[in-house]
């Protein structure tokens, strides 16, 4: 280096003192992190830890806490009689026995049901029966839960605080639910200000800045979420389809005659790179602290969409001041593909793998933690 060049010291006084800590910030999504207090790279349990316990119950989601991952993610949906809760699907086939307890209503959409109903129902047996390498019987008869009840989890813990990463799913059913999900997390202290110490803590996400982490697919409700909640981190989902990228090819998967979905996805590409960049654009303008794209993965299989995750889609997103959250991987494969093109987080149903992944083991086996927890 020129001796006339100015130090390093100087050169970012220099930067701060003219304004221009954010782009210092945008070429390092770390220090962004760390300002946020987002731990990176950050585990998202998807769904709670749902390889090993089914999606969003009681033993998935103390099982990710117990596990030490960072965030508990979850799909926000609102009952019949106003009750925040989480579910995945917009019915209750695939994950409960609604088919037996509701025969006639089974197809209705998971808001036409009051929660009484749906605590009526079984979220666990369909677990055993679809995987019976890791069926056990306390699965049997586990509850859809409350937000509610998915914070008392989450703060439930004296060893792992995590925090909460919440999408609002079909928001377009659920008007009001912005303003519903901020009174609750108000209501429950979750939007009130960290204590500094605990955030710097790896084990106390739940009680630092980054506590709570908003997604969408939906501009609209990312709009809502941060007029509600201007303060909390929040992320825009991206995939390549209706209601996001625009494809390079209009060919839908319905009409492709490919029968492998995976196999498809894995050929969509925006349809050209102005298009991503606009998307990304879209999330700044609109509050998001990042994106969480989709990812292609080596094995294919029914989370397998189309590669969003290009070091140059990364590169870029970071350049405009953006994390990058990743979903759904559950290989070290993918989890390594992915890191080495730059991400800064992952969703991941095995949040055991990807704890160890990176070098951050939890302290007891999966199974050991699901018999402590009476399963
Ligand atoms: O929320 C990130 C990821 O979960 C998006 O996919 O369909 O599992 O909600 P989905
Ligand atoms: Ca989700």
């Amino acid at each position: 280096m020129p001796a006339t060049f100015p130090p390093r010291a100087l050169m970012l006084s220099l930067m701060l003192g003219c304004g221009l800590a954010q782009a210092a910030e945008q070429a390092d999504p770390n220090a962004l992190a760390a300002r946020l207090g987002i731990p990176q790279p950050a585990v998202i349990a998807h769904r709670g830890a749902s390889f090993d316990a089914p999606e969003s119950t009681a033993a998935a989601y103390r099982l990710a806490r117990d596990l030490g991952a960072d965030y508990l993610e979850l799909d926000l949906q609102r009952s019949k009689d106003g009750v925040l809760f989480a579910l995945h699907d917009n019915n209750l086939l695939r994950t409960t026995d609604v088919a037996q307890k509701f025969p006639e209503r089974k197809d209705s959409p998971p808001n036409a049901f009051t929660m009484a109903e749906l605590k009526r129902l079984d979220a666990g047996s369909w677990f055993n029966q679809a995987h019976p390498d890791r069926a056990r019987p306390g699965f049997a008869g586990l509850k859809i839960l409350t937000l509610d009840e998915i914070i008392d989890i989450a703060q439930g813990s004296t060893q792992h605080k995590p925090g909460l990463y919440i999408e609002t799913k079909e928001p377009q059913l659920f008007p009001g639910i912005e303003h519903e999900l901020k009174e609750k997390l108000q209501d429950r202290g979750w939007l009130s200000p960290a204590g500094s110490k605990l955030a710097k803590s790896e084990l106390a996400v739940g009680q630092g800045k980054g506590k709570v982490v908003l997604q969408t697919f939906d501009r609209h409700s990312l709009e809502l979420l941060h007029k509600e909640m201007p303060q909390v981190p929040k992320v825009l989902l991206l995939w390549v389809g209706a209601g996001s990228i625009e494809p390079a090819s209009s060919v839908t998967f319905a009409n492709s005659g490919e029968t492998d979905k995976a196999a498809f996805y894995a050929k969509q590409q925006p349809k050209d790179p102005g298009e991503f960049k606009r998307w990304i654009g879209y999330a700044k303008a609109q509050g998001a602290i990042g994106t969480g794209p989709s990812t292609a993965l080596a094995a294919g299989g029914e989370q397998s969409y189309a590669d969003l995750v290009q070091p140059w889609m990364n590169q870029y997103t970071h350049d405009q001041g953006l994390l990058v959250h990743a979903y759904t991987l559950d290989e070290p494969v993918d989890f390594k593909k992915v890191m080495d093109a730059g991400v800064d987080g992952i969703f991941t149903n095995r949040s055991a793998e990807l704890l160890k992944y990176f070098k951050r083991p939890a302290n007891a086996s999966v199974a050991q933690l699901l018999e402590a927890g009476g399963y």
